[in-house]
């Protein structure tokens, strides 16, 4: 039986192999427990708040429309009350700006009504309606995580 001489210095195919093996082995360990860390982090960052103050109502006049592009809506104050409206078209997703009488959509042209209403398409339904609500202060709050019914107005009183 013969064997293979083992020359110092030189490393043999076995050593190479059991080696490259055992790095292989560290950096998939490494990777996969920097991932754990990871990947919960990303998700806290990920997320902007859905809840956010607009100022003092007594900004808001009757019969001004306020374009909030910041927050994506539009905050209309009426005799009735006040309320949001989402900017973002129902179609895809473009941004719509309220100007004159109606919101318009730059994608591909759909137009919506002071109250959010298909008024042609593609835009398969109507922009949504938010909650608002006042802070301890008396700011404006506007919910974007509460979808309420066209009609929903807010009175500061
Ligand atoms: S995204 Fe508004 S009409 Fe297409």
């Amino acid at each position: 039986m013969t064997s293979t001489p083992r020359f110092k210095g030189k490393v043999t195919r076995r050593d190479f192999l059991g080696r490259l093996a055992i790095g292989a082995f560290i950096v998939s360990t490494i990777s996969a427990f920097v991932s754990l860390f990871k990947v919960p982090l990303m998700r806290s960052y990920a997320e902007p708040s859905k809840v956010f103050k607009v100022g003092d109502p007594a900004n808001f006049k009757i019969g001004e429309v306020a374009n909030l592009e910041k927050y994506k809506i539009s905050i209309f104050r009426t005799e009735s009350g006040l309320y949001a409206v989402s900017s973002v078209c129902t179609h895809l997703g473009c941004l719509v700006k309220f100007s004159g009488s109606e919101f318009k959509c730059p994608c591909h042209g759909s137009i919506f009504d002071k109250n959010g209403n298909v008024k042609s398409g593609p835009a398969p339904r109507a922009l949504e309606w938010y909650a608002l609500s006042l802070d301890p202060v008396g700011q404006l709050v506007v919910n974007t995580n509460d979808v309420v019914p066209q009609g929903t107005f807010f009175n500061v009183g």
